[in-house]
Parts: C-alpha cells; sequence; structure tokens
C-alpha cells in the first residue's frame, strides 16, 4: 500500500530562524522530503531568513549538510541538488530595518506566502509587524509559530494579542508537532472510524485511562530553556493536553478545524483542578548522572518528571480518571494510551479461573500499532481455566514497511499550512485554556516550595508515582517496547 501524495499549490515560505536547529534537524529536512515524494509543485520556494550574513550558495551548503545529517532514507545527489535550486536567503534583522526590503523583493505575488517563525517569542510582534509594514503579508498569507507559546495564561494571552494585531485567526498556525504524528491522528480513526470502540467509550465501561510519554534521552543540550519550564510545561501542557483532548472528545460533526477544536476545548475546559495528593513530581538523580547537573542549577527544584490524576467533569467521564504521566531518562521511550475497561458486572466462572480486564493500548511511539486483551479459555483439558491474549496489530506488519515509512510531523504540518488546512494546529482559545488548567498547579508548587521525588536515570520514574495509582488499586502499564 502506497499513500497518494496530492502537490500542493505553489508557494513561497520563508523560515525566519533558517539557520537554527529546528529549520536544520526539522523544517529542512521535512521539506527536502516532501520535494522528494513530488508533494511540492513547481512553483514552489524555500526563502530562509535569519541574522547571519549569507549568500544563497551558503545557505544551499548549510541545507545539503542538515539534509546529510537528518534524512536517512532518499537521500540522492540529483534530487537534492533540484531541491536546492528551490531555496535562496535573505540576511534580516527582525527587531531593525536591514534586509527587509530585500525580503518584500524576493516574494512572488500571485502564490501562498507562509512565514515560519522558528524563533523566540519575544520576536513574534517584531516580524508580525514588519511583514505588514512593507506589505508582504495579505489577507491569504499564514504565519506558523511553535512551541513554547507562552510561559503562563497571561504570557500566552500577550502573545495571542500580539499576533491578532497582524492576523486574523485562521491566518494563525500553532504548532504541537504530537498532533502531526500519524497515531495521534489515528486516534480519531480509531474512534469515529470504528462502530466498536465509540459505544464503549465511557465511564459505564471505561475503568480509567493512562497516558504516558516516556523519554529516555534527559535534558542535556537544552538545559537552560528545560530548567525554566520542567516537565508540566514543555510537555504537560501541550502534547499530553492533546492526547487527554483527542482521547476524551466527544465526537465532532465532521473533521473540519473549528469541529475538532471546539470538542477538544470543551474537554479542557471540564477538567477539574487538581489535588495536590494527585500529582507527583520527580527529578532524576544518580552517582553518575543528574538533572541538576545537566541543567548546571544544583539548586534547581524543576520536575524532569510528573504523573498526575486527572477527572474530567463531563457526562461521558464522571468517575472515570485519566493517569498521566510523562518523564525524561526513563527506561523506555514508550508513548502510548491505555484504556481499561471494567470487568465483566457478573462472572460466570469460578473465582480462581483468572478473569481480568480488557485493555486497549494505543501504541503511538515506537512500534506503532494496537493490542487489545481478550480473556480466553487456556487451551487443555484442565476445566475452565481463563487467560489473557493479546490481539496485537503492528501497523508496520499490517500494512506493510512501505505504508510505515510515514511522513514525519513537521512534514504533514507544513503541507497542511500550505494547504489552509487548520484542523491539527492549537486555535488561541484552546492554548489558553490549557495554560489557565496548568498554571494554578504550578503555582502551588511555588507556593509550597515543593521538592521534586529523586528517581534513577534509566527507572521508571519515582516510588511515589506507584502509589499515586496503587491508592485506587491500580497500576501502571509497564514501560516496554
Ligand atoms: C518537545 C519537548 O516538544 O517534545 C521535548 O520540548 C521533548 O522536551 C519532545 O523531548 C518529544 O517529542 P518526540 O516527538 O520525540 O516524542
Amino acid at each position: 500500500m502506497v499513500s497518494r501524495v496530492i502537490p500542493v499549490d505553489p508557494f513561497d515560505l520563508v523560515i525566519f530562524g533558517g539557520t537554527g536547529d529546528l529549520a536544520r534537524r526539522k523544517i529542512l529536512p521535512g521539506l527536502y522530503r516532501r520535494f522528494h515524494d513530488g508533494q511540492m509543485p513547481e512553483g514552489a520556494r524555500i526563502i530562509g531568513a535569519a541574522r547571519s550574513e549569507m549568500d544563497e550558495a551558503g545557505y544551499r551548503d548549510f541545507v545539503r549538510g542538515a539534509i546529510g545529517e537528518f534524512v536517512q532514507k532518499r537521500n540522492d545527489k540529483d534530487i537534492v541538488d533540484a531541491f536546492l535550486e528551490r531555496l535562496t536567503y535573505v540576511a534580516v534583522d527582525a527587531k531593525g530595518t536591514d534586509g527587509w526590503d530585500e525580503l518584500a523583493h524576493a516574494m512572488r505575488p500571485d502564490v501562498i506566502k507562509a512565514y515560519y517563525f522558528s524563533v523566540g517569542p519575544s520576536l513574534f510582534g517584531d516580524i508580525a509587524e514588519r511583514l505588514m509594514n512593507h506589505g508582504i503579508a495579505d489577507d491569504e498569507a499564514r504565519i506558523v509559530v511553535e512551541k513554547p507559546f507562552g510561559h503562563d495564561l497571561a504570557s500566552a494571552r500577550a502573545l495571542n494579542e500580539t499576533l491578532a494585531r497582524h492576523f486574523d485567526e485562521t491566518q494563525i498556525y500553532r504548532i504541537d508537532h504530537y498532533l502531526g504524528k500519524e497515531t495521534v491522528q489515528n486516534l480519531m480513526a480509531v474512534r469515529f472510524g470504528n462502530m466498536l470502540f465509540e459505544p464503549l467509550w465511557n465511564a459505564q465501561y471505561v475503568d480509567h485511562i493512562q497516558i504516558t510519554v516516556a523519554e529516555t534521552v534527559g535534558v542535556g543540550g537544552r538545559g537552560d530553556y528545560y530548567d525554566k519550564s520542567g516537565a508540566m510545561r514543555d510537555m504537560v501542557q501541550n502534547h499530553l493536553m492533546q492526547l487527554l483532548c483527542l482521547t476524551a472528545m466527544e465526537p465532532p460533526s465532521k473533521y473540519d478545524p473549528d469541529a475538532v477544536r471546539d470538542e477538544k476545548l470543551k474537554v479542557i475546559r471540564a477538567l477539574e483542578s487538581v489535588e495536590s495528593d494527585d500529582i507527583v513530581r520527580g527529578q532524576y538523580k544518580s552517582q553518575a548522572e543528574s538533572y541538576i547537573d545537566d541543567v548546571e542549577n544544583p539548586r534547581s527544584i524543576t520536575e524532569s518528571y510528573v504523573a498526575m490524576k486527572v477527572r474530567i467533569a463531563n457526562w461521558r467521564w464522571n468517575g472515570t480518571p485519566f493517569y498521566l504521566r510523562t518523564g525524561k531518562r526513563m527506561k523506555e521511550r514508550v508513548s502510548e494510551i491505555v484504556v481499561r475497561f471494567k470487568e465483566p458486572p457478573h462472572s460466570i466462572f469460578e473465582e480462581d479461573t483468572g478473569q481480568s480486564a480488557n485493555e486497549l493500548t494505543i501504541r503511538l511511539q515506537p512500534n506503532e500499532g494496537m493490542d487489545l486483551t481478550v480473556t480466553i479459555k487456556e487451551p487443555g483439558p484442565g476445566g475452565m481455566r481463563l487467560i489473557d491474549v493479546p490481539l496485537d496489530m503492528t501497523f508496520a506488519e499490517a500494512l506493510g514497511e512501505e505504508a510505515a515509512d510515514v511522513p514525519d510531523a513537521y512534514e504533514r504540518l507544513i503541507m497542511d499550512v500550505i494547504r489552509g488546512n487548520q484542523t491539527l494546529f492549537m486555535r488561541g482559545d484552546e492554548v489558553e485554556a490549557a495554560w489557565a488548567w496548568t498554571d494554578p498547579i504550578i503555582d502551588s508548587w511555588t507556593v509550597r516550595e515543593d521538592r521534586p521525588h529523586p528517581y534513577e536515570p534509566g527507572s521508571t520514574g519515582p516510588e511515589e508515582a506507584l502509589i499515586l495509582m496503587h491508592r485506587d488499586g491500580r497500576r501502571w502499564r509497564e514501560l516496554r517496547t
């Protein structure tokens, strides 16, 4: 099975921060892959914009290097050369006047214009204003902004207001790259494309839901940013929140940007505030490796791990808790959603036959797929003994390796920007609602001077997170790939 590639319309895409880390690792390699697969039409051009003085040839060399480093398959010299022909570079001072006339001159009138703000949020306002002043952002122009979108509700609001001074909400594409992941979109396909799950997807049949995003990497290299954020701001406010929304939301009436985002927003607004004993913070620490060394801040009390019990106050989920956990330097890299169903209301079998509850696991990464445990009779003559067996589907096996070679989140999202489809982007009110829920949790830590619990790097997190579950007679699914 090969996925269909539909070319987008001609465009000029300007990447502010065009020589930065995100451009090098994700944006430019992603654009190259879309070019390679035939999704970019003849009239597609990419303009790198940054402070450094560099000519076109220098920028093309930079991009060639990025492709060499970050594109494993499809790294084909002739195609790379053809892609580089589409690139140009303009040195621009985001806060000053230098380079703006040149940029305006480089933009073509009759193509889609997209401006990727791959720069710190403090520059968003300056860039937006200059785009307007130079007349190169028409009503059809799109801007793309990255997380972190604010540090709290007040700063997110200020950013939204800044952007709204120059652009309509329909022109603003706020990236949460989790929404670009193939399997995250699959969550919606599984829920709303099958009759099987949705009738059971509620508090009557679901005991609880676990959402895990565990990483093996630490914070090395990004210590300065991370130490001011912590797992709550870096992962929960955005990526885990999006997973929670897609898992918990009501079916939208159609797969359309506002229909989907309206339903997600209702989930965020229905989240109850979290009690302090329903949340556990952790920080990795051992003789050999510790968070405080990685961030070079011996007194840091920022969390590199967080686990929490979350309740959604609505008809569908009343009584069914959601448990979220995420952390750095954990045992395995696993992102998954586990839906644990209730046990059957009455057992016709004898008590010690081993009957348990069904569990649906949606594996987001790695090893993308789904797994449903089903209770069956243990084969053999030993009477009616029950065992749980997995109905395991790995998408790569079910669909073939080629279908599993799916676009990276950034590739999909950038093409959606050009197509003008905002479904997989966060709306301003959604981001603000997420901060409104997150802020009091973080503030209460500050007030109490809460200290994270230490956990061993390469482990499953602090002991206290296990207790959080045990207390409710539940346990986390083992971290395994
Ligand atoms: C980023 C966070 O948004 O997501 C990082 O800032 C984190 O700290 C990353 O490592 C995880 O993304 P992925 O795609 O590797 O799961």
